[in-house]
């Protein structure tokens, strides 16, 4: 019988992640693909020849849980035709979904191997090797007491040009519609330190943009090097002097936590892109209180006018409810009145959902689905008039874009304006990796087009 060694290369298995749900799900992927690479896993984008698929789920709404059982429904089949040739496929459940409805799934899905939760996926090792010796599921949706972050592998794979980096995940605010303080649990803001040095680490890597992510990104108050509580102003002053990083964003942030120090690094730091996503969710106070918002309309306004006294071309974005219980027409007229006067460079915009356990769920005052389906149509219909026009006014302007890679037609490249617009231009590959100024062309819905000005043209 052949004995491993240590010294063996690990064997050689295919790994397969679907991710759904916000950016943080993302990065939780890659970590995952990171924890799994020590013991042979190598990504593939082929779920049939896998060895294992991990489905990284999304449970913020309705729909989102839907499509995770109609894809375990397409997996199981992959996963039979895979028995039948004499071969294994692990199917694992992640993310949140699999937190709040663990055991739903094995009841629903008896052929699923592995369920985790978000803050576990540091053990998926010792899942896989359980999951490959015994027959039934393994379930893991606990909070564990270690910080998986501290259980994280150093070397990961590496991001490219534009990475994400979480720097706090949790949240415990506890808005009325919202399943996050149920799914990632309580706010845990990592330490400083971890924070620059996983910075130093991707832009080593060739990073030279940073998103830095959190559920309540702008409340983070991780340890600082010092040994006082730091701020994300702070951090973001700390990241600026990391040589050849370019680029700061980060995203979500609370309008309650917009403080002093965020603003003015506004002002002063100039790799903080000026472009915010700041949720408000509603215009009416009514349906903010009932939200557990903790801010009025007027709060939103105030911070958005002291932004824009600061970074004069910060544009915004923002996350809208329609429909949540007790919402009238003059509540909703409330919304649209708050919009009109932000005018948002682009927005994501939701029917309310009622989530299982939330205290909204159970409120009175449901809001007809077809009554909502209206309202957020009108919501989007002006909200898309915001974004056509502020990508318009963008044309003719010279800007600089990060050029991340080719673009969507060959001799094409793409990138990211300031206010992340991807940007395409026919344009040679060596501006990939490059900030450049270009001249702003056309604008499209979602994206726009851009050619080099004549003395760049002459160098490139
Ligand atoms: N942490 C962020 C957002 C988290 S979820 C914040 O505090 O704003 C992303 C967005 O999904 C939310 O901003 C909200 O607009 C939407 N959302 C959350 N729960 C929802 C629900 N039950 N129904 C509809 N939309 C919801
Ligand atoms: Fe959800 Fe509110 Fe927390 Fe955002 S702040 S994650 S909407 S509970
Ligand atoms: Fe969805 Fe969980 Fe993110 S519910 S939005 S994947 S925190």
């Amino acid at each position: 019988m052949a004995h491993r060694h240590l010294t063996d290369a690990p064997p050689h298995r295919r790994l397969h992640v679907i991710t759904w749900g916000c950016q943080m799900n993302v990065y939780d992927s890659a970590r995952m693909a990171d924890v799994l690479a020590p013991i042979g896993y190598a990504p593939t984008a082929d779920a049939g020849e896998a060895d294992m698929v991990i489905l990284n789920t999304c449970h913020i709404r309705d729909r989102a849980a839907e499509k995770v059982f109609s894809e375990l429904g397409r997996l199981r089949l992959l996963k039979l035709a895979r028995a039948q040739a004499g071969g294994r496929m692990i199917l694992a459940v992640a993310g949140c979904v699999a937190q709040a409805e663990g055991a739903e799934i094995l009841a629903r899905a008896p052929y699923v191997d592995i369920v985790l939760g978000p803050q576990t996926y540091h053990r998926l090792p010792e899942m896989v090797a359980q999951a490959s010796r015994a027959a039934g599921a393994v379930i893991d949706t606990a909070f564990p007491a270690e910080d998986k972050f501290d259980h994280l592998p150093q070397a990961a794979a590496p991001q490219g040009l534009s990475a994400f980096l979480t720097i706090q995940e949790g949240c415990d605010k506890f808005c009325s519609f919202c399943v996050v303080p149920y799914t990632r649990g309580a706010e845990q803001n990592r330490p400083e330190a971890a924070v620059l040095a996983e910075a130093r680490r991707l832009v080593a890597q060739g990073a030279r943009e940073i998103t830095l992510l959190g559920q309540n990104v702008n409340a983070w108050h991780g340890a600082g090097t010092d040994g006082t509580p730091a701020s994300l102003g702070r951090l973001v002053r700390r990241l600026a002097d990391i040589p050849d990083l370019w680029r700061i964003r980060y995203t979500t942030s609370h309008p309650r936590d917009m403080d002093d120090g965020l603003i003015a690094a506004h002002a002063e730091v100039q790799q903080l892109m000026p472009f915010l996503h700041l949720p408000v969710q509603s215009g009416s106070d009514r349906m903010l209180a009932a939200m557990n918002r903790r801010h009025t309309a007027a709060d939103f306004l105030r911070i958005v006018a002291r932004l824009r006294a600061v970074r004069p071309d910060l544009a915004l974005s923002s996350d809208f409810i329609v429909g949540h219980p007790g919402e009238t027409r003059a509540d909703f007229e409330a919304t649209l009145a708050l919009i009109r006067q932000v005018e948002f460079a682009q927005a994501f915009s939701f029917a309310y959902s009622a989530r299982p356990g939330t205290p909204a769920a159970a409120s009175p005052g449901q809001v007809e689905e077809a009554e909502k389906a209206a309202r957020l149509q009108e919501l989007q219909a002006l909200l898309r008039e915001q974004q056509a026009a502020f990508n318009q006014a963008c044309v003719g302007l010279t800007v600089p874009v990060l050029f991340t890679g080719p673009g969507r037609h060959p001799g094409q490249v793409g990138g990211r304006s300031p206010w992340l617009h991807p940007v395409h231009l026919t344009g040679p590959a060596s501006l990939i990796g490059t900030e450049t100024r270009v001249k702003i062309e056309t604008a499209r819905t979602n994206s726009l087009s851009a050619s080099l000005p004549e003395q760049e043209r002459a160098c490139a």
